[in-house]
């Protein structure tokens, strides 16, 4: 009951994804939420009130004045009334109006008296949603303060494909938790995190990689958004979802094309997470055809591959905090130390290659975070998500800006 006694004002207004908002508002009633539905009259040809009214336990407010029973829905109230005013889905047409601030439903007018916060998840075809003018207004509505949530890639109800659909309402749920539970120590600070393996190639059809799944660097990017960053993630080949969060996602194959896209942002960042599994080594020249099997042996000349935290370690900036991983099987406090001077890491987060539950492809972890100050965290076994919570905070307590 995350949401407990937070009060919703949840906006529906015409587009295909208004069904959505049924499963929405009920996501929002399981986690304990208060929710006041307030419709367009075109959403409710796409969504019938009775549904969304069931759904919320009150009735759905969609005109100024109701002739069956002479109720008048004062607008000021309701904006009053909100803890967050969550329109889902935004058409194009309510976004603009929104950026003129124009006035011609109950919708609009509760949007222009609301003193909550705003978040907006848009819904649009392929074509409409990167129309200039709808860029514009979303840029424009942003600029107001207002929180956008990107809207999703997949199928469009045109038959499309493309970059348009409303963000599904688990994902809406994830930003609205977010929203409430976010202390904002993060706030104004960019954050980026390499994750995934990298990919070396033999030849067109086989690569050396590694076992990293993604999946610890991904619940930092989501810990680092839920304290409030800007989160910007450089991801090797992992089969994750990363679209949908609120990270900023480029996705890489090779070493070097991890480093190139890590140190392009390095010098905008505050924080940098060298969450990946990057491949140490690569084959000296990937075979432009398929290997064929000519002998017995095949022998293999690999070179090293950049080290992207050492490389970026030299290019350091006053300020900056360095988060490393170690992942070892003897010697760990050893050779997680010895990382943590080489590649001038502020903290090193050391995995245990050996114990069970712990590291590549599982959902828990467990490990030990150094500082260099000296200051060493043993953590017990748990989700990725709780474990990135406390690099959060060690990185909190490492920055000069807390
Ligand atoms: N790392 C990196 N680029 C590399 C190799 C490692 O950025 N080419 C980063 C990892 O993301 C991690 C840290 O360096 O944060 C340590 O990685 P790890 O694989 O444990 O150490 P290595 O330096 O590769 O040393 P070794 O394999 O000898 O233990």
């Amino acid at each position: 009951m995350i949401l407990k006694g937070k009060r919703i004002l949840v906006g529906v207004t015409g587009s295909i994804a208004a069904y959505k908002t049924a499963i929405l508002t009920r996501l929002l009633i399981k986690s304990g939420a208060e929710v006041q539905l307030v419709a367009t009259t075109s959403a409710l040809d796409f969504i019938t009130p009775l549904t969304l009214a069931t759904l919320s336990k009150r009735p759905v407010l969609s005109a100024f004045f109701e002739k069956s029973s002479g109720q008048w829905h004062n607008h000021v109230e309701l904006g009053l009334w909100a803890d967050l005013f969550l329109v889902a889905p935004l058409s194009a047409n309510t976004l603009s109006k929104f950026a003129q601030g124009a006035c011609d439903n109950l919708l609009t007018a509760t949007y222009l008296s609301c003193r909550c916060p705003v978040m907006l998840a848009p819904a649009m075809d392929l074509d409409m949603y990167q129309h200039p003018s709808v860029r514009a207004n979303l840029e424009k509505v942003a600029s107001f303060g207002n929180i956008v949530l990107d809207a999703e890639t997949g199928e469009l109800a045109s038959g499309l494909s493309g970059q348009g659909r409303m963000m599904e309402p688990e994902h809406i749920l994830e930003r609205v938790f977010d929203f409430f539970n976010s202390k904002n120590e993060f706030g104004g600070k960019k954050v980026l995190i390499t994750l995934g393996p990298t990919q070396e190639a033999l030849d067109p059809v086989r690569f050396l990689s590694n076992h990293s799944s993604g999946k610890m660097g991904f619940a930092l990017a989501q810990a680092f958004k839920a304290a409030g960053a800007d989160v910007h993630v450089v991801a090797g080949p992992v089969a994750l979802k990363l679209d949908g969060h609120g990270f900023q996602v480029q996705r890489v194959t090779t070493a070097t094309e991890m480093y190139e896209a890590t140190k392009a942002l390095h010098g905008q960042m505050d924080v940098i997470v060298f969450a990946a599994a990057v491949a140490d080594f690569r084959p000296e020249s990937p075979a432009s055809q398929k290997i064929k099997k000519q002998g017995e042996e095949l022998p293999l000349r690999l070179f090293p591959n950049v080290d992207i935290a050492f490389e970026l370690g030299k290019m350091k900036k006053e300020g900056q905090i360095h988060v490393g991983f170690a992942l070892e099987t003897e010697q760990e406090e050893v050779h997680a130390k010895a990382k943590l001077i080489r590649k001038n890491f502020d903290l090193v987060v050391l995995n245990s290659a050996t114990e069970e539950g712990v590291g590549f492809k599982h959902d828990t972890n467990q490990v030990r975070i150094f500082n260099k100050n000296g200051g060493d965290v043993q953590t017990a076994l748990l989700p990725k998500l709780d474990i990135a919570r406390l690099i959060v905070e060690e990185v909190k307590k490492a920055a000069a800006w807390s």
